[in-house]
């Protein structure tokens, strides 16, 4: 009879080898300086960066990384509590008023990391009797919160709809008004920028359906936010909206806003207020580390002092999209800064990937279970970092590469 550690064991060594033997086992690359447009990678030296979330270039911009080392002087290196006890500094309320301002919404607070925002705000603001209803393709840590949020509130009912597809979302809205259980709120949820596929929900249509059902629209824009619209508000100014026509954000500080870490809900302050009173993450774990909130508040006043960063960003996805397309290989099309190159296999993706490091250009290949089986890519990743001569360097990988496959 084994015992349940050697059960352990044998399994797990089983399924690292599969996946060794698959060409399916990822490496992590290990970087060894400041994330920029270019980073120097262990083994392969200095490479072309197309696969941070750095989509600004705000991560090594001087004045975030001097505000940081003054976060770190004048606060010291940890806050040692959560924020309720003894955890929260006069920089996280600054950082949060300054998320409320970006946005124009009422109120704003900070955890973590985004995962952790979306964990705080679905078990806490939804009930019993309301229904969630998202889009198949939603950010994993959606699609967890959702299964945490029902997990705790008992009666919470929840529904998935196709992907970007409206009319299925309309047909989900009517199932829900027309469900006997469904007794409290509607919740319609959505990626704003879809991180894999690097397409865009169609926000304005999305409103006037929860206009209709009297639902509430609950955005993650983490991967819109400093990309989408003319000054980077996100998905919603891409449409035209005012913030205030999306009940609530989340998103991350830890792609375009300075890149450290860190996640926010942003929306009405009754809202805030109660996941102050109630948010599991709020109650039972750390503040948001000091360093990384004086540091992301600096780097959104440097995005609403230079939008033109936003312009120069879009420039640079336009080039890019181009040249990839000259290269021989099809871009999925979008307004965003992620190109997805699919590639089907998720081993090829990575050794398609590898193949690309050997000539100077990072770009990460996706495979299950990060997509779906069959649907591997690599993922290309734009930035305001990048200078004309990044982008040729991409350009002619890609062009090698579409020649020796
Ligand atoms: C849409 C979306 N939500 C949430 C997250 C998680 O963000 P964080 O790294 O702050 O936890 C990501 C990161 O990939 C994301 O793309």
């Amino acid at each position: 009879m084994p015992t349940l550690e050697t059960t352990f064991d044998a399994r797990t060594d089983d399924t690292l080898t599969l996946l060794r033997a698959n060409g399916q086992f990822k490496t992590l690359q290990v970087i060894e300086g400041p994330m920029d447009a270019t980073v120097r990678l262990r083994g392969y030296g200095e490479v072309a960066c197309f696969c941070s979330n750095n989509y600004l270039g705000l991560s090594n911009h001087p004045e975030v990384v001097k505000a940081g080392h003054e976060g770190l002087d004048r606060y010291g290196a940890g806050t040692a509590s959560v924020r309720f006890i003894c955890g929260t500094f006069d920089c996280h309320l600054k950082l949060e008023q300054r998320i409320a301002d970006f946005y124009g919404v009422e109120a704003a607070y900070t955890f973590v990391s985004c995962w952790n925002a979306n964990e705080a705000i679905f078990p806490t603001l939804c009930e019993a009797g309301d229904i969630i209803i998202s889009d198949e393709l939603n950010h994993a840590s959606i699609i967890d919160a959702i299964r945490l949020a029902t997990v705790i509130k008992k009666g919470l009912l929840k529904t998935v709809y196709r992907h970007n597809d409206v009319a299925a979302l309309r047909t989900r809205l009517e199932e829900a008004r027309a469900n006997p259980q469904m007794t409290g709120t509607i919740w319609v949820v959505t990626d704003g920028v879809f991180s894999m596929e690097g397409d865009i929900a169609d926000l304005l249509t999305m409103r006037a359906l929860c206009n209709e059902f009297g639902a509430k629209l609950v955005v993650d824009d983490s991967h819109g936010t400093g990309v989408m619209g003319h000054t980077g508000r996100g998905t919603h100014e891409h449409f035209g909206m005012k913030a205030t026509e999306i009940d609530y954000f989340t998103g991350t500080l830890g792609k375009a806003l300075g890149g450290a870490a860190g996640g926010y809900v942003a929306g009405s302050r009754r809202a805030i207020d109660l996941l102050v009173q109630r948010g599991r993450p709020t109650l039972f774990s750390n503040a948001l580390p000091t360093t990384v909130a004086v540091s992301a508040e600096k780097a959104i006043e440097v995005l609403m002092r230079e939008p033109e960063r936003v312009q120069k960003l879009r420039d640079n996805v336009a080039y890019a999209r181009e040249g990839i397309r000259q290269s021989g290989w099809e871009v999925l099309k979008s307004p965003t800064a992620i190109c997805p190159i699919i590639v089907h296999d998720t081993a090829r993706a990575i050794a398609l990937s590898r193949r690309l490091l050997d000539l100077g250009v990072f770009v990460i290949g996706f495979g299950f279970p990060v997509v779906a089986e069959g649907h591997a890519r690599l993922r290309v990743q734009i930035s305001a970092a990048h200078e004309k001569q990044h982008l040729d360097a991409l350009i002619s990988a890609l062009a090698k590469l579409r020649q020796e496959v």
